[in-house]
C-alpha cells in the first residue's frame, strides 16, 4: 500500500470526543488509565506518568490547560537536540523587513520538490510579536506531496491552527488520530508533537501559529447561550498510540529555530490520557453564521470562530474568522463587506469558491493582507455591482473564506516580500472607483 492509501485506511471511522475545552479522558488499552488519582506509584500497564502543562498551574481555572500522558516511554527519554536548517520557517521578532503599509495579495505556492513533507513545505508569509515573549503570531504557508516518515514535530513556541485547503491530512498525535479535510480546521497544541500524513497526492493550506493564550472560543454576550461556533461540535481524538522501536527523527521548534534529535522509539507512544491540552479538529461548515435581519451587516467580529485574548479586554492577539455560506437580507444596505481601515491587521486567504468582496485575483490557496489602517474593501466592480443590485433575499454560498485579524501590524518575512507568488498592481482593484457626488443633491 502507499503511503496516502495507508493514511486513508487509518483515517477511515475514526472516532472522537466531542466538546471544546473538556476534560477528557481516553484510553487505548483498558485499564491503562489510573483510578482516581494521577499518579499512582506504578502507573498501570508498566507506563510511565507525565503531565504537558499548556499554561501555568497557576492560571484561572477557567483557563488552566494541562493533560496528564500515560506513555510506554517518558519524554524526557531522548538525547540532545542540534540545530538543524529553518528551511521556510520564520518567527517573530520579525526584523529582516520593516512593516509595509501597502495592500499585498498573494497567488497560491508553487509545487514543491518531490519528496516535500509538511514539515519541509512549510514556509512562513510573517508576523508579529515575539516568540520568546508568548505573543504575537505568525501566518505560515504548507504545501507538501510526502507524508512525514520516521518524524515528528512539536512546537514550543505556540498552538498550530492548521487550515487545509486542498488535500486532506491524517494527523498522529501523541493523544490521537485526526482527519482533517478542507473547509475543517485542526488544531495542534503547544507542545504536543504530531507527524502529519496526506490523504491525496498532495496538500495545501494555511497555518496560524498562535504564540500567545491559546484559542478558546469567543464569549457570546447578547447573542445569547448558543450560536458561532458551537462547543459540541469540536471534536479531540480518542487515544491511539505507535509502539515503534528504531529511530524516529523529532523536530522541535524552539524559540523561532529548529532543533533536531534521534530518538530510539516514537514519541506517539501514549496509551492512555486525560486532560484538557489536546488537539481538536472543528468542520468550519458548521459554523452558524450570524448577521442582520434588518439593515446594514455586523462588524466580522461576528464572524469569529476562536479568540486568543490579550491582557487588554476586548484586544485579541489574533482572532480566527470565517466568512461561510449565508444569506443577505439587509434593506437599504450595502451588502458586501464595507470599505474599511482597520487598526486591527487581516491576512485573508481562501479555501473554497469566491469571496464576496473581490470578483477575481483572490484564489483558493493565496492570500491579502490589509495591514494596520490600510485602506481596503470591495473592489471596483464589487462595488458598482452591490450599489446597482436589486436587493432580493441573496445566499452566498460559493465561498469559504477565513481570515487571521491581529492587533499587531504583520511583517513579512523577506521571503514573503519577495516572493513571485506575490501579485504586482493588487492595488488597481481599487483603481477606477467612479466619483459621484454632486454637490446640493441631497
Ligand atoms: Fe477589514
Amino acid at each position: 500500500m502507499s503511503g496516502t492509501e495507508q493514511a486513508r485506511k487509518a483515517a477511515e471511522g475514526l472516532t472522537y470526543l466531542s466538546g471544546f475545552g473538556n476534560e477528557h479522558s481516553s484510553e487505548a488499552v483498558p485499564g491503562a488509565l489510573p483510578d482516581g488519582r494521577n499518579s499512582p506509584q506504578r502507573a498501570p500497564l508498566g507506563l510511565y506518568a507525565e503531565q504537558l502543562s499548556g499554561s501555568a498551574f497557576t492560571e484561572p481555572r477557567a483557563h488552566n490547560r494541562r493533560s496528564w500522558l500515560y506513555r510506554i516511554r517518558p519524554s524526557a527519554a531522548h538525547p540532545a537536540f542540534t540545530r538543524i536548517d529553518n528551511g521556510g520557517v520564520r518567527t517573530a521578532p520579525f526584523t529582516e523587513s520593516v512593516p509595509d503599509p501597502n495592500r499585498l495579495r498573494w497567488n497560491p505556492l508553487p509545487e514543491p520538490a518531490p519528496g516535500t513533507d509538511f514539515l519541509d513545505g512549510l514556509w512562513t508569509v510573517g508576523g508579529n510579536g515575539d516568540a520568546t515573549q508568548r505573543t504575537g503570531m505568525a501566518v505560515h504557508l504548507y504545501h507538501a506531496n510526502s507524508p512525514m516518515e520516521r518524524r515528528v514535530f512539536s512546537n514550543a513556541d505556540g498552538e498550530l491552527l492548521i487550515v487545509p485547503e486542498h488535500g486532506g491530512l491524517l494527523l498522529r498525535t501523541e493523544l490521537g488520530l485526526l482527519r482533517a479535510e478542507p473547509g475543517e480546521v485542526a488544531l495542534i497544541p503547544r507542545g504536543v508533537r504530531f507527524r502529519v500524513e496526506l490523504l491525496d497526492a498532495t496538500a495545501r493550506g494555511y497555518v496560524c501559529e498562535n504564540y500567545g493564550a491559546p484559542f478558546r472560543l469567543p464569549d457570546l454576550g447578547p447573542i445569547g447561550a448558543n450560536g458561532l461556533a458551537n462547543a459540541r461540535d469540536f471534536r479531540a481524538p480518542v487515544a491511539a498510540y505507535e509502539d515503534v522501536e528504531g529511530d524516529v527523527e523529532v523536530v522541535n521548534k524552539y524559540c523561532g529555530n529548529l532543533w533536531s534529535a534521534v530518538y530510539d522509539h516514537s514519541p506517539l507512544d501514549v496509551v492512555a490520557w486525560h486532560g484538557n491540552h489536546v488537539p481538536y479538529v472543528y468542520d468550519l461548515h458548521r459554523f452558524n453564521v450570524i448577521g442582520s435581519i434588518s439593515y446594514d451587516h455586523p462588524d466580522p467580529s461576528i464572524f469569529t470562530v476562536l479568540t486568543s485574548p490579550t491582557d487588554t479586554p476586548g484586544l485579541a492577539g489574533v482572532d480566527f474568522v470565517v466568512f461561510a455560506p449565508r444569506w443577505l437580507v439587509g434593506e437599504d444596505t450595502f451588502r458586501p463587506p464595507y470599505f474599511h481601515r482597520n487598526v486591527m491587521s487581516e491576512y485573508m486567504g481562501l479555501i473554497e469558491g469566491a469571496y464576496d468582496a473581490k470578483a477575481e485575483g483572490f484564489v483558493p490557496g493565496g492570500g491579502s493582507l490589509h495591514n494596520m489602517m490600510s485602506a481596503h474593501g470591495p473592489d471596483r466592480e464589487t462595488f458598482e455591482k452591490a450599489s446597482a443590485a436589486e436587493l432580493q433575499p441573496q445566499k452566498i454560498d460559493d465561498g469559504l473564506a477565513f481570515m487571521f485579524e491581529t492587533r499587531w501590524p504583520v511583517t513579512l518575512a523577506p521571503q514573503a516580500a519577495e516572493a513571485s507568488c506575490l501579485q504586482t498592481g493588487y492595488d488597481d482593484v481599487w483603481q477606477g472607483l467612479q466619483r459621484h457626488f454632486r454637490s446640493g443633491d441631497a
